[in-house]
């Protein structure tokens, strides 16, 4: 087990009830707030008015930004951090799902430089040594992005979405209330839980196998999102099934599970790639690949994982041939994505074809360091992975 250093220093405030807290863990940072929504989800489950008013309450100045799309596009960003240097900001409100957080963490960071904020992002990779503080108030159980430094943004004048992430932009809170989760459509909540699963198993099948206490909580992680999503999707209002996977989301990527395991993620830089080229939602992109990738990487060398993962997540029979159970483990991810989630299962049923397979196979290669991922993936793989996709 290699040597890690566990700090998620990210207050989190779970449960319903929790906004009388609001006031004060935003007043540590001063009375200036940058508020920061979507496309309007928050005004539709009143959760935007429970904002204001406990800001109000603490006698904090309020400024707004609303819009940010989902995948978050880089012009969202620019405006938020000219809002920050304009209004001398002291702390931003992230309220919403990913995309929300991720373009609001970016803001942060841009708010304390010269330079345009996709600097940090493309090839020039500037420094992000300080961001202005961020609380969040989650409204989507998928990124895990209310407890991780990271955030993914999209360039579509160089149909580019890259990822970073970087301490300076962890939240210092967040507000997981299960409840602001019941609105969410049964297909944003199935693409959720693919994009947990995935963080999960983008960690699991790495290359130590000797994390057997973290390989036990993945995957009890794991059972969850595939108890509770399919609840969640039937029952909106179940309240035991949005907490499960509120929770899962943040704890799936806040840096526990990977703490010691030496690996780079494969679907998730194939993902990119898509959302970045036919703006599709993550999770979708995600459930597609994660089953063919797995089947690509299958040989003798690491089915003992996915026997392992066949057994103690699916509960196949452990007594049957290895590379049974490791092929079973496949169809029943699948099952769950497509059957018991209901995603689409291939990329001609959402109209992407071969046209820039290349393309992307090339960049997904070149910015996702897949040449380090569980099973070394170069172009040629990941062409044939998004064929097998096809
Ligand atoms: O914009 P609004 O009106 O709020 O509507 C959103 C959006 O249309 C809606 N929504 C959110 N909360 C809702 C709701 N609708 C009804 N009721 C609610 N309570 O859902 C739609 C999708 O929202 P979005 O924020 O885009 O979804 P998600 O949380 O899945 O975020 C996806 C983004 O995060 C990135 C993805 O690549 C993608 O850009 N990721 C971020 C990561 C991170 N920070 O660590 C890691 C992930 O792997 C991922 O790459
Ligand atoms: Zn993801």
């Amino acid at each position: 087990m290699n040597n890690f250093i566990y700090d998620i220093p990210v207050k989190v405030y779970f449960g319903e009830n929790q906004l009388c807290h609001l006031g004060e863990e935003l007043s540590k940072y001063g009375k200036r707030v940058l508020m920061t929504y979507g496309g309007g989800s928050i005004k539709k489950i009143g959760l935007y008015d429970e904002v204001v008013a406990e800001i109000k309450k603490a006698g904090l100045e309020l400024f707004e930004l609303s819009g940010i799309e989902p995948n978050p596009r880089i012009d969202s960003v620019r405006k938020g951090a000219e809002i920050c240097k304009n209004e001398n900001i002291d702390v931003l409100l992230a309220v919403g799902g990913g995309s929300t957080l991720d373009a609001t963490k970016f803001m942060a960071a841009g708010a304390m430089v010269d330079h345009d904020p996709w600097d940090f992002l493309s090839s020039k990779w500037a420094p992000i040594e300080k961001a202005l503080p961020i609380v969040t108030i989650l409204t989507l159980s998928a990124t895990g992005s209310e407890m991780d430094c990271g955030g993914v943004i999209t360039n579509p004048e160089t149909n580019d979405k890259i990822g970073r992430m970087e301490r300076p932009m962890l939240p210092k809170a967040s507000f997981l209330n299960p409840a602001n989760t019941y609105t969410v459509s049964p297909y944003q909540t199935a693409c959720g839980a693919a994009d947990m699963m995935s963080h999960i198993i983008e960690v699991y099948f790495n290359k130590e196998n000797d994390l057997y206490m973290l390989d036990c909580f993945m995957e009890g992680m794991m059972k969850t999102i595939i108890k509770y999503a399919p609840i969640a999707m039937k029952e909106p209002e179940n309240y035991e099934a949005r907490a499960n996977l509120m929770w899962a989301s943040s704890w799936a990527i806040n840096g526990f599970v990977n703490g010691g395991k030496e690996h780079s993620w494969s679907c998730h830089p194939m993902e990119h790639e898509l959302s970045a080229f036919y703006d599709i939602t993550h999770g979708l992109g995600l459930a597609i690949l994660t089953p063919r990738w797995l089947e690509y990487c299958l040989d003798d060398s690491t089915v003992s994982k996915y026997y392992q993962f066949g057994v103690n997540v699916f509960g196949i029979d452990g007594s049957l041939d290895k590379m049974a159970v490791a092929k079973k483990s496949i169809e029943m991810l699948s099952d769950f994505f497509f059957n018991s989630l209901k995603l689409k299962s291939t990329l001609s049923a959402i109209d992407i074809d071969d046209t820039h397979f290349e393309t992307m196979a090339e960049k997904a290669v070149e910015i996702g360091g897949l040449k380090y991922a569980y099973k070394p993936l170069d172009k040629t793989d990941v062409r044939n992975i998004y064929k097998m996709c096809l």
